[in-house]
């Protein structure tokens, strides 16, 4: 199950997954994103809907028991809105709770409506959650006010999860510094509708002097660590995060 699977992180783990042999069902709320996923990888079924919304995430469950699956082994979320940098003092007043509320909609609520949701289907099968973070998770420097308070917040859902489900179901995050070839955007609610994070060979150099190992990863490499996790390699793992940053931690 992938959730914000239309581009990006969440395109790419449907793609590994599907190589690793699984059977995937994704959602997103971009119906032309999800259009393009059915045309690119014809076995896999599409839900659109907004992942603030339990009842278009119910769909999502609905559809997996429509196709006779007793259960999920792994349901992973790369949901994600961004704030493009934006400190308290850039933030007009006027915006400030609605962006509030639009980041932590998305970026967190989005992770504990699909764990509520799954968490029947996920039982069955002593299936995984996996959420996507970032650096911005654990140090400044790398988003905003807003994006920085969404992403400690998932450090905490994941802990309070991975803690209340035990031993049933493993509950990890994986939280990659930058990130090349993703359609991140920005909230609405703060004016950032048109903003979207750049491609192309100027986001590569930007990233690889970032990082102490000089990389700018790709979507491709970052979909490795939700492999892992879903894996049995993994089945020791809860609470936690994999870090596929280039280093950038090291130096914060
Ligand atoms: N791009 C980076 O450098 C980077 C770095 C660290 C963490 N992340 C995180 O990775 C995750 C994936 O981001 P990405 O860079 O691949 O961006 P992306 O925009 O390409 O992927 C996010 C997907 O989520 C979908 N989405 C957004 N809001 C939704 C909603 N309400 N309901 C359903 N789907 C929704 C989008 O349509 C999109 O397909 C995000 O959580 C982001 O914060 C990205």
């Amino acid at each position: 199950m992938v959730l914000g699977a239309g581009s990006g992180i969440g395109r790419a783990v449907v793609a590994a997954y599907l190589a690793a042999g699984a059977k995937v069902l994704a959602f997103d709320i971009s119906a032309e994103k999800c259009a393009g996923l059915e045309a690119d990888f014809p076995q896999v079924r599409t839900i659109t809907g907004d992942a603030t919304d339990e009842n278009d995430i119910q769909k999502l469950a609905d559809l997996c028991e429509d196709q006779g699956w007793v259960g999920v082994d792994a349901m992973v979320s790369c949901v994600g809105l961004f704030d493009f940098y934006q400190g308290i003092e850039d933030i007009p007043p006027k915006n400030l709770s609605g962006g509030f509320d639009q980041i932590m909609r998305v970026n967190v609520l989005s992770n504990l409506l699909a764990a509520q949701v799954f968490l029947p289907l996920l039982r069955k099968a002593r299936g995984t959650m996996i959420f996507t973070s970032s650096s911005s998770g654990f140090f400044p420097g790398r988003g905003g006010i807003l994006y920085l308070t969404s992403k400690f917040a998932i450090r905490g859902s994941i802990a309070a999860l991975a803690h209340e489900l035990a031993p049933d179901i493993r509950v990890n995050g994986v939280a990659p510094g930058g990130v090349t070839g993703t359609d991140l955007r920005g909230a609405a609610s703060l004016g950032l509708e048109d903003m979207r994070v750049p491609t192309g060979d100027g986001r590569d150099a930007d990233l690889k002097n970032l990082t102490p190992l000089e990389l700018a990863m790709t979507t491709d490499e970052i979909a490795q660590s939700y492999v892992f996790l879903a894996s049995d390699g993994a089945r020791g793992m809860t609470g936690t995060f994999l870090h596929p940053d280039g280093g950038m931690g090291i130096r914060g």
